[in-house]
């Protein structure tokens, strides 16, 4: 798989900006809705989770005390930024940061399958090159009855929504390093063989959506 943050080819210039302009951005959407969809997902978290994508830090100081976050994010610009915003946080999980991105050895060395209570993946299953394959990684990587959340912007149901989407794609692709408008994530998810056990659709200007999502307790490999 390919890891290129980017996706772009983008320069480390680039990469330092966006990390920069990351929060900024996001700050109206995270103070009106992201927030407290994040403490809701991450409260019951328990053991050692890896969270994939985990940019400037969002969900780091949600976790419980007890657990252990393996945070992996192949940006070092973004874990900087991260590093800097944690310091005026209150982390109360162990806090580990792993520099690599889904399907980098790095990551998988650190991941015993069939092993982990839960994955989380916010806002990032639009950005990973190979999303499918992510998601059939998590999968392996949890144990039966283990847990993948995610909260993720997706392909809009409406044709002239998704239309929008594929027409504005190409363009935001490239300056958002790499992040798809258009992915129907809620639609692999539902294709993976995991059992959604909460989800939910909602909209903040463009589509999205969160689920918790189970490995059958009867699952072979795990
Ligand atoms: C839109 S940000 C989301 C950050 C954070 N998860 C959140 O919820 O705010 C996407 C992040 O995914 C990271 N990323 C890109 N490709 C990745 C990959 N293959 N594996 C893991 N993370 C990746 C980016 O560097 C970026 O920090």
């Amino acid at each position: 798989m390919d890891n290129n943050a980017s996706g772009t080819g983008s320069s480390s210039f680039y990469s330092r900006l966006l990390a920069r302009l990351y929060d900024p951005f996001m700050n109206g959407m995270e103070r009106q809705e992201l927030h407290e969809r994040r403490k809701a997902l991450l409260s019951n978290c328990q053991g050692t989770i890896p969270e994939v994508g985990a940019g400037t830090g969002a969900n780091l100081p949600l976790y419980p005390a007890g657990t252990t976050i393996l945070a992996a994010e192949p940006s070092p610009h973004m874990i900087q930024k991260a590093t800097e915003n944690l310091q005026s946080e209150t982390v109360q999980a162990n806090l580990e940061w792993i520099r690599a991105g889904v399907g980098d050895n790095e990551l998988d060395e650190r991941v015993q399958e069939g092993s982990l209570d839960a994955v989380v993946a916010t806002l990032v299953l639009c950005t990973v090159d190979k999303s499918k394959e992510a998601i059939d990684r998590f999968y392996q990587w949890l144990k039966p009855c283990g847990q993948l959340i995610v909260l993720e912007h997706i392909k809009a149901k409406s044709s002239v929504g998704g239309f929008l989407q594929n027409m504005a794609t190409p363009v935001w692709k490239y300056l958002a390093e790499g992040c798809h408008l258009n992915r129907p994530t809620d639609a692999m998810l539902k294709e993976s063989g995991f059992i959604l056990i909460e989800e939910e659709y909602f909209s903040k200007g463009v589509p999205f959506y969160q689920t918790i999502a189970q490995k059958p307790k009867d699952s072979l490999n795990g």
